[in-house]
């Protein structure tokens, strides 16, 4: 084993020894793998193509843990030249730009304003701003890259992005990036199974009317995600308990953010979880005989 010459601060020339002998490397080895292991990740971060001028692209995040970010992604983002990212407020850093800052810090993301109120029109002056921005941009050249929780396809401000971007720049190229989506984390986090042989997997808003919701829940081999339905817990317990479904069902609260909460709806039904919070009820019949 050999000391490196290197002029490395304490706490870092600790942990190289450290390595070093754990390896039994000498550590002028250890930097070496370090920095093989190093380049060998960015050449699968790093931007494959050039920007494209005027383009908009759609990029999912995923829900929240930086690993669930993909590389299709981070491309997007480093190849991008601008990356916005919606907020409530230019000083609150959204959820989807904290998952960029911990996936690839290097990227400098510019929030824009989306304001969540009731008030239809509010939210409308507030969006129609955010793509008269984006359009700026666009038509000065630049790549302009959007990132969004989860996937860009499912209830995402993408979609209605987009179309304010082509109501005012017909003919703008537009692409999506998918991310992983709430639900699909939930699955992992509550070991659920979603679809199996001859069942199906329905997504909906919360918010549906309640025989929308019991209608979804009757067919027994169908597996039902409800999104936004934070401050509903109480009466989708209902509403699977109805249906003979609230057993298995499954509550994902902040997934892979702080304070994340996976547990069973029954177990929370008096209380109200965060809007970012997501229920599968498994669907109880269609899977094939046990091989
Ligand atoms: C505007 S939609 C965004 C959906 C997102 N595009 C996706 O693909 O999952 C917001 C809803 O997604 C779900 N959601 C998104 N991220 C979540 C997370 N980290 N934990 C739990 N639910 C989440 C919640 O149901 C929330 O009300």
């Amino acid at each position: 084993m050999h000391n490196t010459s290197m002029n490395l601060p304490e706490h870092l020339a600790v942990r190289l020894r450290a390595l070093a002998e754990q390896s039994g490397s000498s550590e002028e080895e250890v930097i070496r793998e370090l920095v093989e292991q190093r380049l060998a990740d960015l050449a699968t971060t790093q931007p494959s193509e050039a920007p494209v001028p005027g383009r908009f692209v759609g990029v999912g995040v995923g829900p929240g843990p930086a690993d669930l970010v993909t590389f299709k992604a981070v491309h997007a983002l480093r190849r991008a030249d601008r990356v916005v990212a919606p907020c409530t407020s230019v000083e609150a850093i959204g959820r989807a730009e904290a998952i960029v800052r911990e996936a690839a810090p290097d990227v400098v993301v510019e929030r824009m304003v989306f304001v969540m109120v009731v008030e239809h029109e509010v939210r409308a002056a507030a969006l129609r701003e955010v793509c008269e921005r984006i359009v700026a941009y666009l038509a000065a050249g630049d790549e302009v890259a959007f990132i969004t929780l989860g996937d860009p396809n499912l209830y995402s401000t993408v979609s209605s992005v987009v179309a304010g971007i082509l109501a005012r720049r017909p003919g703008t190229i537009t692409a999506t990036v998918p991310g992983i989506a709430a639900f699909q984390a939930l699955a992992m986090e509550a070991d659920v199974v979603l679809t199996d042989e001859q069942q199906s997997l329905l997504l909906l808003p919360a918010s549906v009317a309640p025989e929308v919701i019991d209608e979804a829940l009757a067919d027994r081999t169908r597996t039902v995600v409800l999104y936004k339905g934070g401050g509903r817990i109480a009466a989708i317990a209902d509403h699977l308990e109805a249906a003979d479904r609230l057993g298995p069902a499954m509550l994902g609260e902040l997934i892979g953010m702080p304070g994340q909460r996976v547990t069973p709806v029954a177990d929370v039904r008096d209380r109200p979880a965060s809007y970012l919070s997501a229920v599968i009820s498994p669907a109880p019949e269609g899977i094939g005989p046990t091989p």
